[in-house]
């Protein structure tokens, strides 16, 4: 497998602060018009000077390109910062963090194999999972988030991949991590951790032995509510396989995203810092609520995994799930009233965004099968962003009838 070289003039920032690998880290700063920003290398081919040019093509010279979805410039001093700021070899960005998570599972698993997913993971996935690989002959197993038991007792021979998140939507269960990686120990099992809620601010899985990191980019990296965007993180034996299958899938992140992406993550540290802060004053509010029955929050002692989160993640993050009156109106009726929080799926951006899962992500669900996943008539998911904590209170606060 050929190495990919890049060529960047903003490398030695990995000793340095997260806040100044967020900055430089990546960026083409020695580009040909001295912009300090990273240019959008807007465009689909890279045209050869001459025959010489291609020769180096083949050589994998650094800062030849040849056709972007091969990769471009943007998207490559994205992938630096981001692999700068999870501490790790290399980076891959995706279309969307959809398009991360497919990619990866459709380039390690083979027909015949079988992959391991805990319950609560993100509902697409458990779809690809459950409705899509097994026209591929491969087997999914679905096992309790956290029951460690039922994780050992899945693993089976052909077992390949191993896939989780943490902390989970919409509950925010946390996978203590070194158990994890201690049943999987000498075995050649991938372990894959999408830790788009955690972000690498708050928490670092490849530390605890993780394999692959995934992050939906599209919440938190991405910070703005602007794009869609996915990768994957870890050491570059495991990665380039990825990318070279990226490249024949075509998932692959546009010069302007990449751009968006870029910028975004300048000012992910202080955002990050906003958001734990932020969303633990709401949820400690919230758990003094009389009109709230009950809040899910890894950084309030009333979580069930506190003890775990407090020991592997920095911070907790800007989800707070909560649940109102136990009656599908008047949740929908507390949405309606609220003024200033907007309702919507997303989360990770500059913007709160509040959701009622059982009619907005489950719509498509029986009642039944909705409980089955644990999704009640009156829960309800606060993505908290960055505007004033007293603000987002009031606004519950007045709609909380
Ligand atoms: C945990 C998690 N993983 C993956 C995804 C998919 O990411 P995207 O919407 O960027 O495709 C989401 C989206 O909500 C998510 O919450």
């Amino acid at each position: 497998m050929k190495e990919e070289k890049r060529g960047f003039s903003s490398k030695g920032f990995s000793d340095k602060g997260f806040s100044t690998r967020a900055v430089h880290s990546g960026e083409i700063r020695n580009n040909q018009f001295g912009s300090i920003t990273t240019p959008i290398v807007q465009c689909s081919t890279f045209i050869f000077k001459n025959t010489e040019e291609i020769e180096k093509l083949a050589e994998g010279v650094a800062g030849r390109y040849e056709y972007s979805r091969y990769g471009h410039p943007t998207q490559f001093a994205a992938e630096e910062k981001l692999a700068a700021l999870e501490e790790t070899e290399d980076a891959v960005l995706f279309s969307s963090g959809m398009s991360a998570i497919t990619t990866t599972l459709f380039s390690l698993l083979n027909s015949g194999d079988h992959i391991i997913i805990t319950d609560d993971a993100y509902k697409r996935t458990l779809d690809f999972c459950k409705k899509y690989l097994f026209r591929f002959n491969i087997d999914c197993t679905i096992v309790k988030m956290c029951d460690y038991e039922a994780i050992e007792n899945a693993i089976r021979p052909n077992t390949k991949v191993f896939f989780s998140e943490s902390p989970t939507n919409p509950y925010l269960n946390i996978m203590d991590l070194d158990r994890l990686v201690g049943i999987f120990k000498g075995k050649d099992i991938l372990i894959i951790s999408d830790s788009t809620f955690a972000t690498p601010f708050n928490q670092k899985p490849l530390e605890f032995g993780i394999d692959l990191v995934i992050h939906s980019a599209t919440k938190y990296l991405g910070g703005h509510n602007d794009l869609l965007s996915g990768v994957v993180l870890g050491k570059k034996e495991l990665t380039q396989p990825i990318r070279d299958y990226l490249k024949v899938t075509g998932g692959v992140i546009d010069p302007h995203c990449s751009y968006l992406l870029l910028r975004g993550l300048k000012t992910f540290e202080l955002r990050m810092l906003r958001h734990n802060e932020t969303a633990m004053t709401v949820a400690k509010h919230l758990e003094n609520h009389p009109k709230i029955k009950r809040v899910y929050y890894p950084g309030l002692p009333s979580h069930p995994h506190y003890d775990v989160a407090q020991r592997q993640m920095k911070g907790f993050g800007g989800v707070i799930t909560f649940e109102v009156e136990e009656n599908i109106s008047y949740a929908l009726e507390f949405l309606s009233r609220l003024k200033m929080l907007s309702i919507g799926p997303s989360l990770g951006g500059v913007e709160s965004l509040i959701t009622h899962p059982a009619t907005i992500s489950y719509y498509d669900y029986t009642r039944e099968a909705r409980l089955e996943q644990g999704i009640k008539d009156g829960l309800v998911r606060l993505a908290v962003g960055i505007e004033n904590a007293e603000d987002i209170i009031a606004d519950i606060d007045q709609a909380l009838l």
